[in-house]
């Protein structure tokens, strides 16, 4: 009932000649895939990401955006901005975001609410650390981020929002959530949503799993019944390998 939704990551990687060069790789390789395809790049690779992905099956976003409409915030980008740029979707709330950028469930919050109010869909992330999952407290850690990012949303507007759960210990650590424990912590965010805006939305959000996923396991992630896709770094910067992912079940 969820179409599955692979999303590349590519942080601050590939300059504009070389997004391009990897977007039209991605182009013929993933054409006949059954899933939503996107790639979130760097700001300034947008606009050669954009043009390369025209006609294609590829959907395209951004990494971060400011809440603000515009003003005195040197070096940010507003949701507005980004739009008319010709960007479908933006990454809330990255762990490495939090970690490195100081920013917090409240700013996450008012992130997503102005990227819906622009027409934007959020790729929400959350997620627990190491020392989180081994203290127990990975339920009650994503249901309260989940809850947060989301407050101030109406439940249409939830329906379309992304959200990826991100186990911190598994990104770019080459550790990788099992299948069961990803299915679990996922069901759980489920819940979160269906605890505030009801079953019926919950069972429409599409969730995504990211932290090392890549072609020798995306398959059993995929198969997981609450997994609806991926959130894909390392993996997404080889358009063989972002492809594979892609076609997870081939
Ligand atoms: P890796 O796939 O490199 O672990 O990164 C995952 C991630 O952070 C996607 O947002």
């Amino acid at each position: 009932m969820r179409k599955p939704i692979i999303a590349g990551n590519w942080k601050m990687n590939k300059t504009p000649s070389e997004a391009k060069a990897l977007v039209e790789a991605l182009k013929p390789l993933v054409a006949d895939a059954g899933c939503d395809v996107v790639v979130c790049v760097p700001a300034l690779d947008f606009a050669a990401v954009k043009e390369a992905a025209e006609g294609s099956n590829i959907g395209v976003g951004v990494q971060n955006m400011h809440w603000k409409e515009s003003g005195a915030y040197t070096g940010e980008l507003s949701a507005a901005m980004i739009k008319e740029a010709g960007a479908q979707y933006v990454i809330i709330g990255h762990s490495e975001r939090r970690q490195y950028f100081a920013e917090t469930d409240e700013t996450v919050n008012k992130k997503v609410l102005a990227a819906v109010a622009a027409g934007l869909i959020p790729i929400v992330c959350v997620g627990e650390k190491k020392e989180e999952r081994e203290a127990g407290y990975t339920n009650p850690l994503v249901t309260y981020q989940t809850q947060i990012a989301l407050t101030g949303l109406t439940a249409a507007q939830v329906e379309n929002v992304v959200i990826a759960y991100e186990p911190v210990w598994a990104i770019g650590t080459g550790l990788t959530a099992t299948d069961e424990q990803a299915n679990e912590t996922i069901g759980v965010i489920r819940e979160a949503v269906a605890a505030v805006y009801g079953k019926e939305t919950a069972e429409k959000v599409r969730i995504q799993y990211g932290g090392s996923m890549k072609p020798s396991n995306a398959k059993g992630l995929m198969e997981q019944p609450e997994i609806d896709g991926g959130l894909i770094g390392g993996a997404s910067l080889k358009a063989e390998d972002f492809a594979k992912v892609v076609h997870f079940d081939a």
